[in-house]
Order: structure tokens, then sequence, then C-alpha cells
């Protein structure tokens, strides 16, 4: 695995620990992807409405809506899948969602609970499939934001039990191409989304194991969040001496900068918080490499009131520059 072959997949499943910017590096990835020129489509399946905020767009539903040139939104849900699964297989198009809706979808999640993932990621595959009339693949890549570390085994393992259950039938091929998609290299890698705390870390190893022993492929993990290093080693070294908050002072207004020891005691203890998340930072960064023979794809920490669009495009960009 190797980061330039990365947006070459057909579907990239993001996943991690909840809120560690799984949806942001999602949508991050499919924004440089179809900067990239490829038609990309980015899929929402647990109805949170992550993107709506990020991409500056009224509310995703079901209908895939171009948000970015080359970049088609949709929040697919279980009712909307069921209802054109079965209009696909048993030609029910007169039933009215009506009938289909709720009572139908709370039946078959609650008859069989893996139902439910596996119309949603039937939906993802019907994505996959699909072409256009000269034959061409409509989507290039599918970034699908998907369950957190915890669920998404599950998830993805839903088709599996479905196959090991249902013998025959219309359910049974779909299970198996879905199973198939999934468990393909050349077209499906899954992509944790980690920060450089310890939990998360933890959480990240024990999700890549499960998903390689499901037969996922496993592309980078990326590393958000990460605290760029805002100090040369000179001033860091000058930290490490152990400088009083008066003598930092004092050098300062040698220096010609006007700087009160109280507010020189400000900048010690951010530069002291700093040094000991870099060394954290550093020292996790290492477990991933020691444990995982794969790159990581780091996105810097982005400061900021209110995480939109702007922040979307410059992480973007981070991302197109190593992908590239
Ligand atoms: N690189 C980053 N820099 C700063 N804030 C970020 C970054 N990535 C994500 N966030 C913020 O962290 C929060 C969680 O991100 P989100 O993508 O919704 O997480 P998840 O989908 O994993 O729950 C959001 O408020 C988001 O704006
Ligand atoms: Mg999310």
């Amino acid at each position: 695995m190797t980061l330039d072959t990365l947006l070459s997949h057909r579907l990239l499943v993001v996943t991690g620990k909840g809120g560690v910017g799984k949806s942001t590096t999602a949508a991050a990835l499919a924004l440089a992807s179809a900067r990239g020129g490829r038609r990309t489509a980015l899929v929402e399946v647990e109805g949170r409405q992550a993107f709506a905020s990020l991409f500056d767009t009224p509310p995703w539903d079901f209908e895939e809506r171009e948000v970015r040139p080359g970049l088609f939104g949709v929040s697919v849900d279980a009712e909307d899948s069921l209802q054109e699964y079965l209009e696909l297989f048993y030609g029910a198009k007169r039933l009215s969602r009506f009938v289909v809706g709720s009572t139908a979808v709370e039946f078959a999640t609650t008859a069989a609970p893996g139902i439910k993932d596996v119309l949603l990621i039937g939906k993802v595959k019907e994505m996959e499939r699909r072409r256009e009339p000269d034959g061409r693949f409509t989507y290039d890549l599918i970034v699908l934001d998907a369950p957190p570390t915890g669920r998404v085994v599950a998830f993805l393992r839903a088709p599996e039990a479905t196959l090991e259950l249902v013998t025959m039938g219309p359910i049974r091929q779909q299970a198996r191409s879905v199973v198939d998609m999934v468990t393909d290299h050349e077209r499906t890698c899954a992509v944790p989304v980690t920060v450089l705390e310890d939990l998360p870390v933890t959480e990240t190893l024990e999700g890549a194991a499960a998903l390689r022993a499901l037969g996922v492929a496993l592309g980078p993990v990326v590393v958000n969040r990460v605290l760029p290093e805002r100090v040369d080693a000179e001033a860091r070294a000058a930290l490490v001496e152990g400088l009083s908050p008066q003598a930092v002072a004092d050098r300062a207004q040698r220096a010609g900068a006007a700087l009160e020891p109280d507010g020189a005691r400000l900048l010690l203890a951010q530069a002291e918080a700093d040094r000991a998340r870099l060394a954290l930072q550093a020292e996790l960064r290492e477990r991933l490499h020691e444990h995982l023979d794969v790159p990581l794809l780091e996105l810097p920490e982005r400061y900021g009131t209110r995480f939109g669009p702007q922040e979307l495009d410059t992480l973007a960009r981070a991302i197109e520059e190593r992908v590239a």
C-alpha cells in the first residue's frame, strides 16, 4: 500500500473512533479526489448530517447531488435502500413509500439486525457498479463515511452473515456481490482515522487487525489534528534551560518587545503544554509505525471558530500534496 494508489481504488471505507474527524477526513478525501478529475461520491450512511455544514449546502438526502465540481453527496438510509431494492428485484414500483416504509424496515431490522447494514452497504455497491450508457462507471471513486471502529466490522461483515443464513435467491446474490466488493483489494480499501492520543491509537491498532482478519485491505492511516511544530530547536532548547518568566520578559525587552512577566508565564506554560503534546505525538506516531506496515497520512490541526468549507479546502489540499 502506497499513498499514490489510494485514490485509484473504487471504494474507500473511512472509519475511526467517534470524534477523531472521520467525517471531516472522508469529506477531504472526496474533495481531493474530485479535484484530481475523478467523478467522486461521498456517502453518509448514518444520517448524522455531518456534511451539509462542511460543504455549506442544504441537508443531504437519498438523491445524489453535485456539491462541488465532480463531487456528488448522498445520505443513504435503510428505508430508501429497501424501497429501491424491492423495485429492482421484485418490480415493486407501485408499492407506495407508505406501504414499504418504516414498518417493513422495522420488521427487517428487528427480525435480523444485520439486514439494515446489508441494505446500506448494498446501496453503496449499487453505486460502485453503476454504469453510464456509454459503459463507463458512473463514479470513479466512492468515499464512505462508515460507522465508527467499534461497529465497522459488524457493518462490513453483515453481507457475509447473510450468506450463512440465506442459501439462494436474489438476496444471496446481492450479499455475495457486496462481499466480493469489500474483500477485493483492488476495489476497496479501509482508511482508519485517528488522532495522536492513547485511546484512539489503541483502537486503531485493534480495528486494523479486525479489518484485515475480515479480508479487507488496509489503506493508509490518516493521522488527524497533528499539532504543528511552532517553535524552532533553539527556542525549545531555551525552554529546557528552565528560564524563569522574569528572565524571558527581560530577554524580550532587550529584543525590543514589550512583555510583562505575567505574559511570559503564559507563554512558558503554553510552550510546556506544546512540548508535552509533541513528545506524546512522536511516541504514538512511533507506535503506529511499529505495529502497522501502512503509510501515515498526517493532517494538521486547524484553528478557527467554525470548521467550514475553507478548513475543508485546506485539508483536501494537504491530501492532494501527499497522494499526487
Ligand atoms: N484537522 C482538524 N482541525 C481542527 N478541527 C478538526 C479537524 N478535524 C476535525 N475537526 C473537528 O473535530 C470535530 C469532530 O470531527 P468529525 O469529522 O465530525 O468527527 P467524527 O466524524 O469522527 O465524529 C468537528 O467539530 C470538526 O470540526
Ligand atoms: Mg462523523
